[in-house]
C-alpha cells in the first residue's frame, strides 16, 4: 500500500529562544530537519510533505527544491499543520507517516520497523513510544489498567500529577490510514491548556470512533528524543558526533582523542589517517588516506590528498594533493589549490592561487590571486600585491623560479621559468625567463660611522645624509 509522509516543521521553537527557525539549528554542520528528510528518503517515500511557518522563507532556501511544501500561516498546533494539507492528503490514498521535524537522531530502520509493525496490526492509527527514565516535557501514553490498550495521549501541561508518573512517552512519530485520519483532523478542538489543536488528541478521536489504535515501544529511546532546548541540541549533537566518529575509527580512522575532535555528517576521512586534538573537519571535507591531521586543525570543505600533514591551521575551501605538508600556523582561503609534494610552512597565508607540484612556500608569505609553477622556492617574508585598492590582479611564478625573502611582486606581473628574484626586491615589471630581477637600493657602506658618531654631534649630519643617499638601481 502506498505510504506518504508529512513533516511538521512550522513551529517557532520558542524555548529555543531563538531568531532562526528551531528545523534550521545545526547539528554537525546540517539543519536538524535535513536528518529527518533524509530518514524519510531512504524509507524510499518520494517527495514528502513538509509543513513550514514560522521563517518558511529560510526553510525553503535551506531546504531546496525536494520536498513539496505545505504552509501553516499560524501556528496553532500540530494537528493544526497536518490540516493545512487537507487538500493534499484527500487526493491520496493509503497510509501516512506523521513526523516532526525536530527528532534527527531517528534512523530509518526504525521508521522501517515501525510502518511493518502498523501495516502487520492493520491499525487505523500507530504511535511510536518510548519508556524514558525522566519522561518530562513529552506527552504520555495513557493505556486501559485492564487490557493495556492505548486510550489516548496528554501533554505535560494538561496532565495529571498521576499521569505525569506515566514513563511512556509519545515520540511524535505516527502512522495513520488515511480514511481515519482525515475526519479525525475536522473533530480536533483546542480545548487544552495551550489552546493548541493537538494531532494527538487524534488517536483518542479514532479510537472513539471505532478505529483500531497501535503503539509500538522503540527499542532504542536515545533516537526518537525531540530537540526542544539548546541543551537537547547540545545533547544531540553530542550523540551525533560520538557515532560519527565511532564511523570512523571502524572504517580505519585513528582518533586520538574522540571528545575533542569534531566531524560534521558530510566528511569523509580514509583510513590510516590520525586525526589529532581539537580539530574540526566541517561541511563536505574530503580527507586521503595515512594523512595526519592536527592538533588544531580546522577544515572547511576541503579536499585532501594522500599523506598529506596539517597542523594547527585553517583551511577554507582548499583543495590539497598528496604528500603535501601544511603548516604550522597556515591560513588556506577559497580557492587554494597546494599540489602533490609542496609545502606551505608557517605564517603563510594563500587565496585564490596554485602553488605547483614540489614548490615551496615555507615561511610568512601572502599569496593572493597567484599561479605558482611547479618547483619553485618562495622566499621568507613574500608577498604578492594582488590588490591596487580597486581591482585584484594576478601574479604568475613560471616553473623553477626562485624568489628571494621579502620579496614585493606589483600584479599584475610575470616571473618568467626559471628567474631569480633577488631578495628585498619589489618588483613591478616582467622578469624574462632566466633572468634575475634586483629592485632594490644599492647598499653603501659608510666606513668607521660608529666610532665617529661617538665622537661628537657633528657626525650627526653626516649619518642622516648617508641613510638618504640610498638610490635605487
Ligand atoms: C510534541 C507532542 C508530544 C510529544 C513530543 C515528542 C503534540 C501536541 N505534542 O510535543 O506529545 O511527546 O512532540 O517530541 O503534538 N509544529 C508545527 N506547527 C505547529 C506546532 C508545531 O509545524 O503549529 C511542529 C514543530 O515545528 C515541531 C513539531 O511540530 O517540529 C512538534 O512541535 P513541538 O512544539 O516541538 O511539540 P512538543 O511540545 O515537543
Ligand atoms: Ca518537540
Amino acid at each position: 500500500m502506498a505510504l506518504h509522509c508529512i513533516i511538521l516543521a512550522a513551529g517557532l521553537g520558542t524555548r529555543m529562544k531563538s531568531r532562526r527557525p528551531k528545523v534550521l539549528h545545526r547539528i554537525a554542520g546540517r539543519p536538524m530537519l535535513a536528518y529527518v528528510l533524509e530518514a524519510a528518503t531512504e524509507l524510499g517515500v518520494e517527495r514528502p510533505l513538509v509543513v513550514i511557518g514560522h521563517g518558511a522563507a529560510e526553510v525553503e532556501a535551506e531546504i531546496g527544491p525536494g520536498v513539496e511544501y505545505v504552509h501553516q500561516e499560524e501556528q496553532l498546533g500540530t494537528g493544526h499543520a497536518v490540516l493545512q494539507a487537507r487538500e493534499r492528503l484527500e487526493r491520496l490514498s493509503g497510509d501516512l507517516l506523521v513526523l516532526y521535524g525536530d527528532t534527527p537522531l531517528l534512523r530509518a530502520e526504525t521508521l522501517a520497523e515501525f510502518v511493518r509493525f502498523h501495516e502487520r496490526e492493520r491499525a487505523d492509527a500507530s504511535v511510536l513510544t518510548a519508556i524514558l527514565p525522566d519522561p518530562t516535557g513529552y506527552g504520555r501514553i495513557v493505556r486501559e489498567p485492564e487490557t493495556g490498550a492505548v486510550l489516548r495521549i496528554v501533554e505535560e501541561k494538561d496532565a495529571s500529577p498521576v499521569e505525569k508518573t506515566y514513563r511512556e512517552i509519545n515520540t511524535g512519530i505516527y502512522c495513520f490510514a488515511l480514511p481515519a485520519l482525515l475526519p479525525a483532523l475536522d473533530r480536533l478542538r483546542p480545548l487544552n491548556a495551550q489552546g493548541e489543536y493537538y494531532l494527538t488528541d487524534a488517536i483518542a478521536l479514532i479510537r472513539e470512533a471505532g478505529g483500531k489504535v497501535a503503539a509500538l515501544a522503540a527499542g532504542n529511546p536515545e533516537e526518537v528524543q525531540g530537540v526542544n532546548s539548546r541543551e537537547q541540541l547540545a545533547a544531540v549533537e553530542a550523540a551525533v558526533r560520538r557515532e560519527k566518529n565511532r564511523e570512523l575509527m571502524a572504517a580505519g580512522v585513528t582518533i586520538m582523542d574522540p571528545s575533542s575532535t569534531f566531524v560534521d555528517a558530510g566528511v569523509e576521512v580514509g583510513r590510516d589517517t590520525v586525526l589529532l586534538p581539537f580539530t574540526w573537519l566541517e561541511g563536505k571535507t574530503r580527507i586521503g588516506e595515512g594523512c595526519t591531521v592536527g592538533p588544531q586543525a580546522r577544515l572547511r570543505d576541503c579536499e585532501l590528498g594522500d599523506r598529506v600533514s596539517v597542523q594547527f591551521s585553517v583551511l577554507d575551501q582548499a583543495q590539497v594533493g598528496e604528500d603535501v605538508s601544511i603548516g604550522p600556523f597556515a591560513y588556506l582561503r577559497p580557492g587554494a589549490k597546494v599540489e602533490a609534494g609542496a609545502k606551505v610552512g608557517d605564517f603563510v597565508e594563500i587565496k585564490n592561487s596554485r602553488v605547483g607540484a614540489g614548490s615551496k612556500v615555507p615561511h610568512h608569505s601572502y599569496i593572493g590571486d597567484a599561479e605558482i609553477g611547479r618547483g619553485v622556492n618562495i622566499g621568507a617574508g613574500t608577498i604578492t600585491c594582488n590588490y591596487d585598492g580597486e581591482r585584484k590582479h594576478r601574479t604568475v611564478i613560471e616553473d623553477r623560479c626562485f624568489i628571494g625573502a621579502n620579496a614585493n611582486l606589483v600584479a599584475p606581473v610575470r616571473v618568467g621559468e626559471g628567474a631569480y628574484v633577488a631578495s628585498g626586491s619589489t618588483i613591478t615589471a616582467d622578469v624574462p625567463p632566466g633572468a634575475l630581477g634586483v629592485a632594490r637600493g644599492r647598499q653603501r657602506n659608510v666606513e668607521d660611522w660608529v666610532a665617529r658618531r661617538r665622537r661628537g654631534p657633528a657626525m650627526r649630519v653626516e649619518a642622516t645624509d648617508g641613510g638618504s643617499q640610498n638610490e635605487e638601481e
